[in-house]
């Protein structure tokens, strides 16, 4: 009896202790940061290249204008990702999310559209938000 109530005890603990060791990785704890931390290979940045000229600018443009043929018939139309107040109010979940899960996520046009083969490659989704933010600079 008083065993196990001790190894459950420790099992608590030990939880405990790792999720502030999870959570206090950095000193910061806010989910934007966090996406920040996804590892970006060499391999991932050359697929999301590859991926942002084959899904993406055909509405948000090669240069992030918001500008490409697609875009045409858009109602909102897609941001233009070299307007820094617009780089400045997006977060890096914000724009993973939208990746990922499309506009309606995080409460943009449902016309953005998800990527949900992309849920499973991090890395990728990475490579895309740096793609976005490099528009921006
Ligand atoms: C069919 C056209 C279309 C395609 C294809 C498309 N998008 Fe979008 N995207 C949009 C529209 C429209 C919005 C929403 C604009 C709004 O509501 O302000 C949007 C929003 C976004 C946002 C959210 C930005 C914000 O305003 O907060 C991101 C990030 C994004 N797209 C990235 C991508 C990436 C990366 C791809 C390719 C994997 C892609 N989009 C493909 C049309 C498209």
């Amino acid at each position: 009896m008083i065993r196990s109530k001790t190894r459950g005890f420790l099992v608590a603990v030990t939880a405990a202790m790792l999720m502030v060791a999870a959570g206090c990785g950095g000193n910061d704890t806010s989910a934007a940061d966090s996406a920040a931390k996804t590892a970006i290979t060499a391999a991932d940045r050359a697929e999301a290249q590859e991926l942002f000229a084959k899904r993406c600018a055909a509405c948000h443009g090669t240069t992030g204008m918001g500008d490409g043929p697609g875009a045409m018939a858009l109602t909102p139309k897609p941001r233009n990702y070299r307007d820094r107040a617009w780089q400045r109010s997006a977060s890096d979940e914000q724009i993973e999310k939208a990746i990922v899960y499309g506009g309606a996520a995080i409460g943009k046009s449902p016309q953005m559209v998800a990527n949900p083969d992309l849920q499973a490659k991090p890395g990728v989704v990475a490579a895309l938000r740096e793609i976005i933010r490099g528009f921006g600079r």
